[in-house]
This record gives structure tokens, C-alpha cells and sequence, in this order.
């Protein structure tokens, strides 16, 4: 649900919308899947733009903040299943970790429902599939993220506003 005090950003024609997802991704689950996906020539929309981490354990709120700040639409936190972290507790700290981040990214506006974590093991290339095509239909029924510099408040604003006025 989308929170009372939600930033607004307008609405661009759907036609010329491409989602950017940054996902959050371990080395030996979700980045082994991801891989195998592309060997395996499977079809999934070029949304994704994927940063590679020893362990989800490693990913720090911060992280997916700056993500945010930077103009992700999204964020995708992806790792070994429940038992099977090779750090032995990664993924739970991340699983903690993103809850939080979700509880701030309400809090400011931007919605909860723009970060999510999934779990996805390293021979499970469908599955990596599926999460990147339900996250972009996801973002597509969002629309953009207000800090999305192409489309959210700032992108009426030119460059260099001082040039404008000096001219
Ligand atoms: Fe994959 Fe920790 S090694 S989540």
C-alpha cells in the first residue's frame, strides 16, 4: 500500500518507461543462477544492472540507499536460500537488514515495495528469471522512482541552472 505522505512523480508514457533495477546479488547462489541464465540463452528484460557481493551478509543499508539516491527505480536483494549461506548467516542479516531499509524507504516515501529480497540457489536459473521479470512488471505498475534523474522532480531542473540565468 502506498503511504499517505508517498512521493509523487508523474507519470511517463508507458511505451518509453525502462525500469532500472539494481540487484543486490552473492557470489555463490544468485550471481551461479544469473550466470547459468545467460549460458543458457533464457529471455528475461534487460533491467537489471547487477552488483556482485561475496554474501548478501556484506550488503549494507547504506548500500541500497545510495542505490536509490543514485536513481535505481529499484533494488533486488538476492542469496543463497534460508541454510544454505556459505557464511553460515549472511543471508539472515541481510533479510534483517532489508526489512529495515523497506520501514525507511516508507518512512521517506519512496515505498517499501520497491526493495525486495529474494532467495535464489545457484542451479535455479528460472527462478532468477521469474524474479526479474516480477520485479520490472512490479516497477512498471509503480512507474519511476522520484529520484530517477529522467524522470522524477529534479529532471525539470535544468543542468546548470546558473548558465541559464547568466545568459
Ligand atoms: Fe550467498 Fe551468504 S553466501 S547469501
Amino acid at each position: 500500500m502506498k503511504a499517505a505522505h508517498a512521493l509523487e512523480t508523474p507519470a511517463p508514457p508507458q511505451a518509453e518507461f525502462t525500469p532500472k533495477i539494481l540487484a543486490f546479488v552473492c557470489t555463490y547462489c544468485t550471481y551461479t543462477a544469473a550466470d547459468m541464465a545467460g549460458s543458457a540463452r533464457m529471455q528475461y528484460p534487460a533491467t537489471v544492472r547487477i552488483v556482485k557481493y561475496l554474501c548478501t551478509g556484506r550488503i549494507d543499508i547504506l548500500h541500497i540507499l545510495k542505490g536509490f539516491e543514485a536513481g535505481a527505480d529499484a533494488v533486488m536483494v538476492s542469496g543463497c536460500e534460508a541454510g544454505s549461506c556459505h557464511f553460515l548467516e549472511g543471508n539472515l542479516r541481510a533479510r534483517e537488514r532489508v526489512e529495515y531499509a523497506q520501514h525507511l524507504l516508507e518512512e521517506i516515501g519512496l515505498g517499501a515495495e520497491r526493495l525486495v529480497m529474494y532467495e535464489v540457489a545457484a542451479s535455479d536459473a528460472p527462478k532468477w528469471v521469474a524474479a526479474v521479470k516480477e520485479m520490472t512488471e512490479r516497477v512498471l505498475a509503480l512507474g519511476p522512482s522520484p529520484l530517477n534523474p529522467q524522470w522524477g522532480p529534479q529532471a525539470a531542473v535544468p543542468a546548470e541552472p546558473m548558465a541559464a540565468v547568466t545568459k
